[in-house]
């Protein structure tokens, strides 16, 4: 779309979904592994090219991921859509690589309590953890992807130094991972610290490399993306309906809503390949099945325009 506007941002922006995994983790209520399959493969018929089904984490840390093999061997894959998973172990990675994972990803943090309630270590000692799970993945021919939690701030020590976050970053990068997601864990960021955070980051490893991982807290997900875009960044994970937290940062809300970040997207005249009536239709079927709307106020705005009529997910204008 040419709208005349002069643009500094991507024509094309790749989304991770990430709501199966980053959504369902902190539901209190179990959704069974049927409902997560089928939640997935809408998800994949709505075109998202990457989605995050679940995670081989301890079952004893994270119950709602327990079902993780019974998931991702019970999806039907579609062609072209890669399904990734946690893994912050080789036991994790093992039990990916049986159950079919076709990328994975480990997960550290630019905050040291951060790292110690989500993941029993220490920063230092989560690198060298993760070491070995990357060059196992590699051997195997699987991707890696690498996660940083708390790039803005973190529930336990507050703002975190950008500083901090670039070295997380570039100690990733450098041992495997083809891609760095910048996790805003808490959604305390806004355009202005995303910025500066982004700037040191990009300081030792070039754009095309990391991802923005914004939940959405504060009501500044969206504003922090445009900020990433602007900077070159295209590359976003968002959770359909708006779903989920962390269960290590108690009140977070969920990641950005993969309707509200399509939404813009397009506004902007920016390819991402998803179908927004599939992806309603995907958001209407999860936000159904856990009794309530979906927290993307585009989500809602475009179900009542529509005439989208669901049990829960029924939205009048
Ligand atoms: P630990 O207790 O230190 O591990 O946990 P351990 O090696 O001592 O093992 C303890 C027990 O767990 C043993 O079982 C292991 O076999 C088992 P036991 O002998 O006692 O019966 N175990 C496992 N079981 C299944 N799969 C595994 C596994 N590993 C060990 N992979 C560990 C360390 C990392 C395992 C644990 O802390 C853990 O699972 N943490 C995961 C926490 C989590 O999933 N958090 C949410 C995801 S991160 C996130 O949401 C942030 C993100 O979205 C970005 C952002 O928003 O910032 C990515
Ligand atoms: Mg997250």
């Amino acid at each position: 779309m040419d709208n005349g506007i002069s643009k500094s941002w991507p024509e094309r922006v790749r989304i991770v979904e990430v709501g199966p995994r980053d959504g369902l983790q902190s539901e209190k209520q179990i959704v069974p592994a049927s409902v997560k399959i089928e939640l997935i493969e809408r998800l994949a018929d709505a075109g998202l090219p990457v989605i995050e089904a679940t995670a081989f984490v301890s079952p004893r840390w994270v119950p709602q991921m327990a079902d993780n093999a019974v998931v991702l061997k019970g999806i039907r894959r579609r062609a072209g859509t890669s399904y990734s998973v946690l893994t912050p172990n080789l036991k994790g990675l093992e039990a990916a690589i049986e159950a079919g994972a076709d990328e994975v990803a480990v997960f550290g943090a630019a905050s040291e309590a951060f790292s110690q309630k989500n993941i029993n270590c220490s920063i230092s000692e989560s690198l060298r953890r993760f070491e070995p799970v990357v060059s196992a993945a590699l051997a195997h021919g699987i991707k890696v992807r690498g996660y940083v939690s708390c790039v803005v701030g973190c529930p336990y020590e507050g703002a975190v130094a950008p500083a901090q976050v670039a070295q997380v970053a570039k100690g990733l990068a450098d041992m495997g991972c083809y891609e760095v997601s910048l996790g805003d864990t808490i959604g305390t960021g806004t355009p202005t610290s995303v910025r500066r955070m982004l700037e040191a980051v990009g300081q030792g490893l070039p754009m095309a490399m990391l991802a923005g991982h914004f939940h959405d807290t504060f009501g500044m997900a969206i504003a922090n993306i445009c900020s990433a875009l602007e900077l070159g960044m295209a590359v976003f994970d968002s959770s359909v309906a708006g779903l989920g937290g962390c269960p290590y940062a108690a009140g977070a809300s969920g990641n950005v809503a993969t309707e509200d970040v399509v939404y813009l997207l397009s506004s902007m005249g920016i390819e991402t390949g998803v179908d927004m009536d599939k992806l309603l239709s995907a958001s209407a079927f999860i936000s159904d099945h856990l009794g309530r709307v979906p927290a993307s106020k585009a989500a809602r705005a475009l179900m009542a325009k529509r005439g989208h009529v669901t049990s829960t997910a029924t939205c009048q204008s």
